[in-house]
This record gives structure tokens, C-alpha cells and sequence, in this order.
């Protein structure tokens, strides 16, 4: 039976798809059976695009299947409201189902969420409900810059008081840098105690992420 870890994060754009694509492909690399899935999409019209998360992470790992969301949704909303817009139903049963079948043949399974920790996936469940039905750990992602204490330390505690398992806090490089990027993980491990915490600085692409994923690995699979 798999690991199972929902990649969620404080917001969205946060660097979610960047780190569990760069996540999955550590992992791939370190010989694990991985698989990186994106179980709703929003925003997304037409033909799967190598822009959309679902494609990224399969990219990650190197998978075969999926190489998609399981569920795509037109208007960039949150999940249920898009649906609604649309008159489609959201399948979080058969999300469920897909994950935990691959979790029975892979050695991890990733999953990202929708925006962040307490976002609606459906007009009943968030990426912490999810995280709580699937006995997975969350890798909080979080963006390198001012104001990220805040919603880290929120996010954090929403975790713990749900009793669902933190193996990292990464916090990921925003488009434009501020004084606090590159400090943040020190300030927050300085005032929480908490250690796991990885950084990822700007970078041309996720690929040149993954060798920064060793001790995240580490910190998921102890
Ligand atoms: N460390 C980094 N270096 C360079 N670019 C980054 C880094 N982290 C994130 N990005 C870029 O920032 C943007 C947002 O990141 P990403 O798409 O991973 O966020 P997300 O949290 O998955 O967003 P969503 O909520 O839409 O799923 C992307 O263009 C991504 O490539
Ligand atoms: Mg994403």
C-alpha cells in the first residue's frame, strides 16, 4: 500500500504543481513507483495542454497514466462553482476510488489539491478532507514571501487540529522577490519549533527543483 500525500498550500499559486512535479520526479528517481495526480481542474477548456497541472505532474513522476485531471472544469472558479456553471456533477467518490487503486500498485502516490488547504473541492469537501479520507500526509507549499507566516502558521494549525499528519512546509519562490524571500523558512522555524521546512529559490523549470526534494522524501517516508 502507498504513501499517500496531498500536495496542498496556503493559496493558490502558491508553487504547488512546481514542487510536486519536482517532488514526484525526486521520488521517481529514487526508484519509487510514484504517481502525481490532480484530481479537479478549473479554467481548463479544450485539449490538455503541457500548461495544466494534470500534465506537469504526470511529467514529474514520468507516468503513464494519468496525464490529466480526472475531472476538468471550463470557468476558472472554484471547483463546485464551476461545476454548477457548467451542470456537471463533481465525482469526489470516483477520485477517491482512482487514488486509492493506484495507492494498491505504486509505491506513493501524489495528489494536489485546488488552491489551498480549506479551498472547496466540492460544496462538501476541501484538499483537508480529502487528505483525511485518504490517510495521506499534506506537504504544505507555501509561497516565499511576506505575509506567508501568517497563512503557513494558519495552515499548520488547521492540520494539527484535524489530527492530519505535516511532513513538510516548502515554501517556493514568488514571481517577484521581496526582502523576506529566502528568510521565511528560518522565521517560521525559529518561532514554531517545526523543522521540516524546505525552500526552493527561483528556477528556470521544476526539473532543476528535484534534487532540493531529498530530505522532503526523506521527511515523508520516515
Ligand atoms: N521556485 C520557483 N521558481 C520559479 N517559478 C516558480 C517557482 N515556484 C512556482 N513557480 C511558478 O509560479 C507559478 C505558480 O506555481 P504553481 O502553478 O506551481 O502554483 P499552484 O499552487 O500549483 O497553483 P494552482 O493553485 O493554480 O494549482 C507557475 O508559473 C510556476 O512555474
Ligand atoms: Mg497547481
Amino acid at each position: 500500500m502507498a504513501q499517500i500525500v496531498v500536495i496542498s498550500g496556503t493559496d493558490t499559486e502558491v508553487g504547488k504543481t512546481f514542487v510536486g512535479a519536482a517532488l514526484g520526479r525526486a521520488f521517481a528517481e529514487r526508484g519509487y513507483k510514484t504517481v502525481a495526480i490532480k484530481p479537479v481542474e478549473s479554467g481548463r477548456v479544450g485539449e490538455v495542454t503541457d500548461e495544466e497541472d494534470g500534465r506537469i505532474l504526470a511529467m514529474g513522476t514520468l507516468q503513464e497514466q494519468p496525464t490529466e485531471a480526472l475531472q476538468r472544469l471550463k470557468a476558472p472558479l472554484a471547483p463546485p462553482d464551476a461545476a454548477d456553471l457548467e451542470k456537471v456533477k463533481l465525482e469526489f467518490g470516483r477520485w477517491i476510488g482512482v487514488i486509492r487503486g493506484y495507492a494498491r500498485t505504486c509505491d506513493i502516490v501524489l495528489v494536489e489539491g485546488a488552491g489551498g488547504l480549506l479551498s472547496p473541492l466540492t460544496w462538501k469537501e476541501t484538499a483537508l478532507s480529502m487528505a483525511q479520507k485518504l490517510d495521506a500526509k499534506v506537504v504544505l507549499v507555501a509561497s516565499d514571501k511576506l505575509g506567508t507566516l501568517n497563512h503557513t502558521m494558519l495552515s499548520m494549525q488547521v492540520l494539527e487540529a484535524n489530527d492530519v499528519p505535516l511532513a513538510a512546509v516548502v515554501f517556493s519562490a514568488p514571481s517577484e522577490s521581496d526582502r523576506s524571500t529566502g528568510r521565511n523558512a528560518t522565521a517560521l522555524a525559529r518561532f514554531t519549533n517545526f523543522e521540516r521546512i524546505a525552500a526552493v529559490p527561483g528556477m528556470k523549470s521544476w526539473e532543476m527543483a528535484a534534487p532540493l526534494m531529498e530530505k522532503v522524501i526523506d521527511w515523508i517516508v520516515e
